[in-house]
């Protein structure tokens, strides 16, 4: 009997390992990119299984970018109004990837509402309530994007691979992609999500053992926030069309003022002078 009862404790804790049900297979691996009920790094994924066929769905989360290069439509519109942003392969397999499409359409139903509305809503911005604090806590994530300051646990700094648009930093790399835009697109929660959850491999290598704080997040989000707002400042100044669209007013306003001081010249032409000695002869 009691040997029965520790095959049985044996055999559940075993297949526990390996069976993870779908709500842990979904928390580990799409969690920090995808959420149900709003959209996070990526795509809000309720009623997803409704919108794409199952074997779309299978080969998506396997391989993205395979379907995007293969120039499935559905694929290339979705990658593109991500900003082309690239959802990593997922290492699953297809009996987990059918739990975690399970977990999705059982849950969709409560999360509904907000996905009605097909268009992309803004991430939300938190308030700020104390502009000095925030200033501080701007200033601390620029020193720490570009290593001025030292991650408490000893990561790279995030310029050794990425750049931004900011009078606070200069120059960063060009191995992944600009974050001037990243807090517009992401928002505070996307960003603070990449950083606890690293979805990324490359930031998964670099972080992974040395993992960023709360604090050190926070700090950075706010450095990107303010980032996303400079920006309009901080693109490089676009004097072609200035040319184009200020020298077309400028052709016009010179011609009228040119025909403003021509005005008199026209009636005293050679030939009206000519003309009215004429008339007077007569
Ligand atoms: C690094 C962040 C990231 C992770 C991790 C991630 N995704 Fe994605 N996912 C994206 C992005 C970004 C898109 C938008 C498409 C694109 O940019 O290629 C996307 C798109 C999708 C789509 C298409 C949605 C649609 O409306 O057609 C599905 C389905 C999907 N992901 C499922 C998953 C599943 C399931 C997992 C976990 C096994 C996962 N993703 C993990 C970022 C991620
Ligand atoms: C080893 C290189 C590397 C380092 C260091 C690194 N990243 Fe990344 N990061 C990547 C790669 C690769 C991606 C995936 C997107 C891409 O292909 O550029 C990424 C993606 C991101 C994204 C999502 C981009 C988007 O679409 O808006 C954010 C946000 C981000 N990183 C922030 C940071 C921050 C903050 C740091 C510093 C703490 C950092 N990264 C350090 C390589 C790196």
């Amino acid at each position: 009997m009691i040997r029965k009862i520790a095959i049985g404790l044996m055999v559940a804790s075993f297949t526990s390992a390996f069976a993870q049900d779908g709500a842990t297979l979904f928390k580990n691996n799409c969690g920090m990119c995808h959420k149900l009920g709003s959209r996070l790094v990526g795509p809000d994924l309720t009623n997803v299984t409704q919108r794409r066929s199952k074997e779309w769905l299978h080969k998506f989360i396997k391989s993205s970018q395979s379907l995007v290069k293969s120039g499935d439509k559905d694929a290339v519109a979705i990658f593109n109004e991500f900003n082309q942003m690239v959802m990593p392969d997922q290492n699953v397999t297809d009996a987990q990837i059918d739990e975690i499409l399970k977990y999705i359409e059982e849950n969709s139903s409560t999360a509904t509402a907000s996905a009605e509305q097909q268009e992309p809503q803004k991430p939300v911005e938190p308030e700020i309530t104390d502009k000095q604090a925030f200033a501080q806590l701007v200033e601390k994530g620029a020193k720490l994007f570009d290593g001025r300051l030292r991650f408490q646990n000893g990561g790279p700094t995030c310029i050794s691979c990425h750049n931004v648009n900011s009078y606070n930093v200069t120059g960063g790399g060009s191995l992944a992609k600009d974050l001037t835009d990243s807090y517009t697109r992401i928002g505070e929660e996307g960003i603070k999500s990449v950083l606890s959850g690293l979805p990324f491999p490359a930031m998964k290598n670099s972080f992974e053992k040395h993992p960023i704080t709360e604090e050190e997040a926070a700090a950075i989000a706010a450095f990107l926030r303010q980032v996303s707002k400079e920006s309009h400042e901080t693109v490089p100044f676009d004097y072609a069309s200035l040319l184009v669209w200020g020298g077309i007013p400028g052709i016009i306003i010179l011609l009228g003022i040119y025909s403003i001081i021509w005005y008199n010249r026209k009636k005293k032409t050679v030939n009206y002078s000519i003309y009215s000695r004429q008339i007077k002869s007569y």
